[in-house]
């Protein structure tokens, strides 16, 4: 049966993980995997996580099945997190929440609620977009398009080339949006795009689906989603996929969730049947482990305020590494890197050549992907210099 399966070509940010761990040289820098690393270059366990897992090892009396759509306090404090308790949609109670194995498992769960109600559905994706949404998606069967997003002449959102792609989207059409952190080039919508995409969601009848993946880590927990809390105030129906991944250190656990927002209250229940009946026919129920640790810190005012200090902690990290990263290579290189101090979250586009880029590796031991997108997360005090002296030989 197996005989004729053909191999893959090997995952390029897999494939460059294998290739940095077996790189014997004693000074290596590894900006392609997209995960937070602190200054001594560790991913930690968040302090509020740790205590959450220590309290959990007393509090929880079983192991039983959670069901399909997971923990009924952890879907209403997530609510909480992405809308705000006093927004219209949860005081209407137009919104059904699933648990989810992580950012992933909400997009996949959406893709094919979209493809149960309307199986021919097409879906516009940013140009570019985090590579996993077009098997997520399109796995599910939906159509994928794109519109224009980033500029790589600019390092800005081409904003009369999106607006104009984004108007040939037909009724009914769905618009995955970034909500913040744009991966992978870190340019974000701005206020007034959220205002200006608001009105063209309403005007053409498309529906938003909104990948929230990085809550906090772009300007804050509030600050994020303040363009998708008026948006969804104005849209009557969406989709949001958060991720508990990187904003509470969770990678390895699979916690997320997906939001459906409804244009009324009486098909929340139906609504949260079919999720529940989607999860079923995949992975049957999330796993429980992260979104207890979720639930456990949002619902205690003393965890919540150490994870939110940690969170303030890992935001002003990487914008000081934005800071310091383009004020030191605009300097070594004369060329105008400023842009990567205005880009938001792990996230941006150096902007040189494949070719230069080969050099890097090669010569120098910095491993970034193909696009030149480089975690910038992945850079610290010990390595800054190192890595700007890099570039400065390669360009
Ligand atoms: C834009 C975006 N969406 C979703 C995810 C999914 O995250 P998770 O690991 O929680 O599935 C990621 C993870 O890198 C991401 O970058």
């Amino acid at each position: 049966m197996f005989e004729n399966i053909s191999p893959l070509t090997a995952d390029p940010i897999l494939g460059l993980m294998a290739e940095f761990r077996n790189d014997k040289r004693e000074k290596k820098i590894d900006l392609g995997v997209g995960v937070y690393r602190d200054d001594h270059g560790n991913t930690p366990i968040m302090r509020a996580v740790k205590e959450a897992e220590k309290q959990k090892l007393t509090i929880e009396s079983t192991k039983s099945y959670i069901g399909p759509n997971g923990s009924e306090r952890y879907n209403e404090l997530i609510q909480n997190m992405t809308l705000g308790s006093n927004h219209v949609v949860i005081k209407d109670r137009r919104i059904a929440t699933i648990q989810t194995p992580g950012g992933c498992g909400a997009l996949k769960i959406g893709a094919e609620l979209i493809k149960k109600v309307k199986g021919n559905s097409t879906v516009w994706v940013s140009s570019p977009t985090w590579a996993n949404h077009i098997p997520l998606l399109g796995g599910a069967g939906l159509k994928i398009n794109d519109y224009h997003y980033y500029c790589p002449v600019t390092k800005r959102i081409n904003k009369s080339k999106m607006f104009e792609t984004l108007e040939k989207a037909s009724d009914g059409d769905i618009i995955l949006v970034h909500g913040c952190c744009h991966n992978p080039s870190g340019v974000d919508l701005d206020e007034e795009d959220w205002k200006n995409l608001t009105e063209l969601l309403a005007r053409k009848n498309l529906l938003p689906f909104i990948d929230l993946a990085y809550q906090g880590l772009g300007d804050g927990l509030e600050e994020d989603v303040t363009g998708i809390r008026k948006l969804l105030s104005i849209i009557p129906e969406a989709l949001v996929a958060c991720s508990y991944s990187k904003n509470f250190g969770l990678y390895r656990e699979r916690t997320g969730g997906l939001h459906v927002i409804l244009s009324s209250a009486d098909i929340t229940n139906a609504v949260s049947g079919q999720l529940g009946s989607i999860a079923r026919g995949i992975y049957s129920m999330p796993p429980a482990h992260g979104a207890f640790l979720v639930e456990q810190i949002l619902d205690d005012g003393c965890l919540k305020s150490i994870w939110t200090g940690e969170l303030n902690e890992m935001r002003g990290r990487i914008s000081n590494l934005r800071m310091k990263l383009a004020t030191e290579l605009s300097e070594a290189t004369n060329l105008d890197f400023n842009f990567i101090m205005n880009q938001k979250g792990m996230f941006s586009f150096l902007g040189i050549s494949k070719e230069q880029i080969d050099i890097l590796k090669n010569k120098h031991a910095i491993y970034m992907v193909d696009s030149s997108r480089i975690n910038v997360a992945g850079l610290n005090s010990n390595n800054l210099d190192f890595f700007v002296q890099g570039v400065k030989a390669v360009v």
